[in-house]
């Protein structure tokens, strides 16, 4: 007996078409990510299973010289006209970058490439229309709901007062969003989840090159806008504008880090996941006696290589640069590989904008190795946390559930958040220093700020 795909979803079509895929839904999403598409006024018009039509209109925006659209856009219409052809098949599947979603449940779709044939100047509201046939529809479905990758390739065609316009032949990949993630044991990563962390790290340095109204914060790093690119200063604009506190919490935390520095009296600096920040290179400048250990995965430590190969004087004698997967790899080991580390000396962890992307286990894992590496009474980790309430969306402010979405979007959705910090850090063996909400420090009372907490810790006795 053939079992149909159809048999086996838990969630009817008329459910799905109401939660995820219908018309003005898809058009604000859509609209939302892809700000062309707002633009130009494109909308979905109608969906079913298997079928999108859309319309793009005839405006200014959409039009070349002659007045007619522009072959771009109209590629442009083809591209999300036939991904949500494709989309209506998952059934019950948020599409990454789209839906709000997290890498468990999340299917990604991704364009190969395209053949677009454009037949007469279109002159009119143009209409694509993408329609998957039955048996192609059930192979797409059992292939995905399998676990195997897809790939397709659908025809979309364009029509304008009664004229076929053009007609396109567009090959997609789509693939549950988990397997795109590196799996444990295996060296090779995706293409997509590598950019997705390199976008994380330079949205990060996008806003750490900004400036603050507020006039307690007054460091800044001359090597952020340049690490950023466009494309790290593009996120950093779409994520402040979902929550404007961002610039302040990244500054914020920025500054209290180099204070920390030059407070104590730290010969190593270790930067467990240092991603694009390049405070090494301003500190190694001040005072050229400290070594920096600059800790990412493997991917991450060559984009770092590339940006700093740009700069004028890279420190190279006084900064190490060490490739470690935190889930897998231990961190001991990893610092033996340069000789230079030396965990009697008084060390100084820098865990920055980390703690909310990993779980509880790995965070608290990841601290017990730290803490066994605290050879001296003096070393301490540094760490910023969120509360609980954030992750879970509780705080019902529209500004911090902006800004969750985007990082859903971005592939860095946040999983962890402690409410008592030093109870946490307590319980697994370290003794807390000094834990001070970000509200405190910046002197501004927000409840975005003081959900967003900065931690000082220092070796439990157990210890030494
Ligand atoms: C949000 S970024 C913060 C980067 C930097 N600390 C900063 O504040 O600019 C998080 C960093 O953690 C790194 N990371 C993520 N997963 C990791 C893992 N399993 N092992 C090591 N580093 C990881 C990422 O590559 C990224 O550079």
């Amino acid at each position: 007996m053939i079992i149909s795909t159809m048999d086996l979803f838990d969630v009817s079509w008329e459910q799905d078409y109401a939660d995820r895929m219908n018309p003005e839904l898809l058009t604000g999403l859509l609209r939302s990510t892809i700000p062309v598409l707002d633009h130009s006024g494109w909308a979905v018009d109608k969906v079913d299973e298997g079928f999108c039509q859309s319309v793009l209109p005839l405006n200014t925006p959409t039009t070349n010289q002659h007045g007619t659209h522009q072959a771009a856009l109209i590629s442009l219409s083809a591209d999300y006209t036939g991904g949500v052809a494709l989309s209506t098949l998952l059934r019950g599947v948020p599409i990454a970058g789209v839906h709000r979603c997290c890498e468990e449940d999340s299917a990604s779709l991704w364009l190969a490439s395209m053949n677009v044939k454009y037949k007469v100047p279109s002159s009119g509201h143009l209409t694509g229309t993408c329609r998957v046939d039955a048996e192609k529809a059930e192979s797409i479905r059992r292939r995905y709901f399998c676990g195997k990758r897809v790939m397709v390739t659908l025809e979309i065609e364009f029509s304008s007062n009664g004229d076929q316009v053009a007609v396109a032949e567009m090959k997609y990949f789509a693939q549950p969003t988990k397997q795109l993630m590196p799996q444990p044991g295996s060296k090779n990563r995706s293409t997509l989840f590598s950019h997705k962390l390199k976008a994380s790290a330079r949205m990060i340095a996008g806003l750490r090159g900004r400036t603050s109204a507020n006039p307690k914060l007054t460091a800044s790093c001359p090597y952020a806008a340049l690490s950023a690119g466009p494309h790290g200063e593009l996120l950093a604009d779409r994520l402040q504008n979902a929550l404007p506190q961002l610039t302040d919490m990244v500054l914020g935390r920025t500054q209290h880090i180099d204070e920390t520095i030059r407070d104590g009296d730290y010969r190593q600096v270790v930067m467990l996941g240092a991603g694009l920040d390049m405070r090494s290179l301003r500190h190694a400048a001040e005072d050229p006696e400290k070594v920096f250990f600059e800790l990412d995965l493997p991917e991450m430590i060559d984009e770092r290589r590339r940006v700093i190969e740009q700069f004028p004087e890279g420190h190279w004698d006084q900064r190490v640069m060490l490739p470690v997967d935190f889930r897998k790899d231990s961190l001991a080991a990893s610092l033996a590989a340069d000789r230079r580390f030396d965990a009697s000396l008084p060390t100084l962890f820098i865990y920055e904008g980390c703690t909310m992307y990993f779980t509880e286990s790995e965070n608290e894992n990841l601290l017990q190795d730290v803490h066994a590496l605290m050879g001296h009474s003096e070393s301490r980790i540094w760490f910023d946390v969120v509360g609980p309430e954030i992750v879970t969306g509780r705080t019902n402010q529209d500004s911090i559930t902006a800004f969750l979405e985007g990082m859903d979007e971005l592939g860095e959705s946040f999983i962890f958040g402690v409410e008592d910090v030093g109870q946490w850090t307590q319980s697994i063996g370290l003794q807390s220093v000094h834990v001070l909400d970000s509200g405190e420090y910046l002197c501004e009372q927000d409840p975005v700020f003081s959900n967003y907490r900065f931690a000082l810790v220092g070796p439990g006795d157990s210890a030494h």
